[in-house]
């Protein structure tokens, strides 16, 4: 089985955009995106949620601001959209250039805006259990695409290969909860982790988060397991018009031949990344107008 992403992505966004005409509409609701220096991947991801945003009715904010500009200026810029009344979602997208402490700027986003779930209260809030933060994008939407897909996690073993903040950490804390869609046996592995393959044999649901392209081969699944690929990496092709392509983390065709169902790259995870960054203005957007 191929797990179509952009399906199930398609539908949520129908249902946030239909939740969203049916609200009171006092004002249209906002995400502010961030973007420093031209790196042609963030351009092109906070493009395509801009788009995204605008299919469902939410009004995009794009500032883009040089490479070169300084911590000092960029919190400065971060403290006026979090005073803005009209500003209900906030996400500065990374990596960041090397002078900028992406800790700070994560801390600097005021919570109740900070629809990327970075923030240190939102993180602790998801280890917490606690339902009223923000979970980051990416394992929301891993979560909700196994959930849709009618794959079960309670009691399986998922092995997520990857330990960043953005993806492994907030994925692997999501799936282990005492919650409906969750109850899984997670363990996390990553570069210094010793005999991977040996570990990874044993996942029922295998992820991998860790931005190597092609790195998961056959010879690392079990025969049967699902594989979700939350890779996204670019790799130079004289064949394209652009000079790339988009692989994920997964040895795709050797992979899918071996395992039950998988998802690919693109449409796989990267649609319900963005819906669920779309999920989550709109309920940023719903407490305001409710209070
Ligand atoms: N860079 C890659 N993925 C993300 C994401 O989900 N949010 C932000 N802010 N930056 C990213």
């Amino acid at each position: 089985m191929i797990i179509d992403g952009k399906k199930i992505a398609a539908d949520l966004e129908q249902e946030i955009k239909e939740a969203l005409m049916k609200s009171k509409k006092i004002r249209i609701p906002k995400l502010a995106m961030v973007v420093v220096g031209e790196n042609p991947a963030s351009i092109s991801y906070v493009a395509s949620k801009a788009q995204a945003c605008k299919r469902v009715g939410i009004e995009a904010l794009d500032l883009s601001l040089s490479e070169t500009i300084t911590q000092e200026d960029l919190l400065d810029h971060i403290k006026k959209l979090n005073l803005d009344p009209t500003v209900d979602g906030i996400l500065v997208q990374v990596p960041l250039p090397s002078h900028i402490n992406e800790g700070v700027i994560d801390e600097a986003i005021s919570p109740k805006k900070d629809v990327d779930g970075f923030h240190p209260i939102n993180m602790g809030k998801l280890l917490l259990g606690f339902e009223t933060g923000f979970t980051p994008c990416t394992p929301l939407g891993t979560k909700i695409l196994l959930e849709r897909s009618g794959i079960e996690v309670a009691g399986k073993h998922v092995v997520i290969i990857g330990r960043s903040h953005i993806v492994g950490k907030p994925l692997a804390t999501l799936l282990m909860q005492k919650k409906e869609g969750a109850n899984a046996t997670v363990t996390v592995v990553h570069s210094q982790t010793q005999d991977l393959p040996k570990i990874t044999q044993q996942a029922d649901i295998l992820i991998a988060a860790m931005g190597v392209p092609h790195f998961v081969t056959a010879n690392m699944v079990k025969e049967g397991a699902y594989v979700i690929d939350i890779g996204n990496n670019r790799i130079p092709d004289a064949r394209k018009k652009s000079g790339y392509r988009i692989v994920g983390d997964v040895d795709f065709d050797s992979v899918k031949q071996k395992c039950r169902g998988i998802t690919p790259v693109p449409g796989g995870v990267g649609p319900m990344t963005v819906v669920c960054l779309l999920k989550n203005t709109f309920n940023s957007y719903m407490q305001t107008i409710i209070k």
